[in-house]
């Protein structure tokens, strides 16, 4: 993943900081060695002391979703210059992370690059007093199919649609446009050769569930939510089955999209022949 795409992805992320007393908006976006993202934003406090910095929040999660292996950091804020992690925050992704790259950045699109030694000379660890290496074994839970799962979207929906109500009713008949990460273009080779398609998308105006619901066009009976297609279900996740009517770089034409504008989506399949 290119510096820039990291750092659009903490842009992002910024926009959900919880800064009510600074009012400094920061986002962070980690990169694994294996390519995943994870990203963090700061959380403040009333007690102003307890606030987290977006590059902690960050690390913590990616920590905690079992990510243990780092590749950079990007950081960014609306500074100028762009904001370099503070002390504290170079400890704990220097025992967590080890030696990454951080990408700073700026809503100017100013950037800086060094690494977390450059910005943490001489640092402190554990390997000081001991050498051996933390089980992991102890971490392990029997219930680890629990853990939240988190995605990076691969694109996202651009039609007229604005709200979740507003899908008209000859839905099937209209053209959508789905635009992949223009990073991810690769991967749609091949695509012009399917006739229709599998949207995965994330619900991000749906808000809570019920596990029983009436379903569509069956009147007042009702059913359990994995027997409809109902967006308030435990997990936002749609698939829509669309025609593909065109393919123009990362830009794809649909037909039949049920999903309103801005919906980011997470995958696009086809099915077994
Ligand atoms: N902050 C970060 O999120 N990252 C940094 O590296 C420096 C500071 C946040 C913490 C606080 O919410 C706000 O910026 C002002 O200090």
């Amino acid at each position: 993943m290119k510096p820039d795409t990291l750092l659009a992805t903490a842009r992002a992320a910024r926009l959900r900081a919880y800064a009510p007393y600074s009012r400094f908006l920061v986002g962070a976006a980690l990169l694994t060695d294996g390519g995943a993202v994870v990203t963090g934003a700061n959380v403040e406090n009333a007690s102003y002391g307890m606030t987290a910095c977006a590059e902690r929040t960050a690390i913590w999660t990616a920590i905690h979703a079992g990510y243990r292996k780092f590749k950079s950091i990007a950081v960014i804020a609306d500074c100028s210059p762009p904001p370099t992690p503070c002390g504290a925050c170079r400890q704990v992704l220097w025992e967590l992370a080890g030696n990454i790259e951080v990408v700073m950045g700026n809503l100017k699109g100013e950037t800086k690059n060094s690494s977390l030694l450059d910005l943490l000379p001489q640092p402190f660890g554990s390997a000081i007093w001991s050498d051996n290496p933390v089980n992991q074994e102890m971490f392990k839970s029997e219930q680890i199919w629990r853990i939240p799962v988190s995605f990076h979207p691969i694109g996202y929906v651009l039609n007229d649609y604005q709200a979740p109500l507003s899908i008209p009713d000859n839905y099937k008949e209209l053209l959508s446009q789905v635009v992949i990460d223009p990073d991810m273009e690769k991967g749609l080779y091949r695509l012009d050769e399917e006739e229709k398609i599998n949207v995965i998308s994330y619900l991000h105006e749906a808000r809570g569930y019920t596990l029983k619901d009436k379903r569509s066009g069956r009147g007042n009976e009702v059913y359990g939510v994995f027997v409809c297609r109902a967006p308030l279900r435990p997990n936002a996740i749609a698939q829509s089955t669309v025609e593909l009517v065109d393919i123009k770089k990362n830009i794809l034409t649909v037909k039949g999209l049920d999903l309103i504008n801005g919906t980011p989506v997470l995958d696009i399949k086809t099915d077994y022949r």
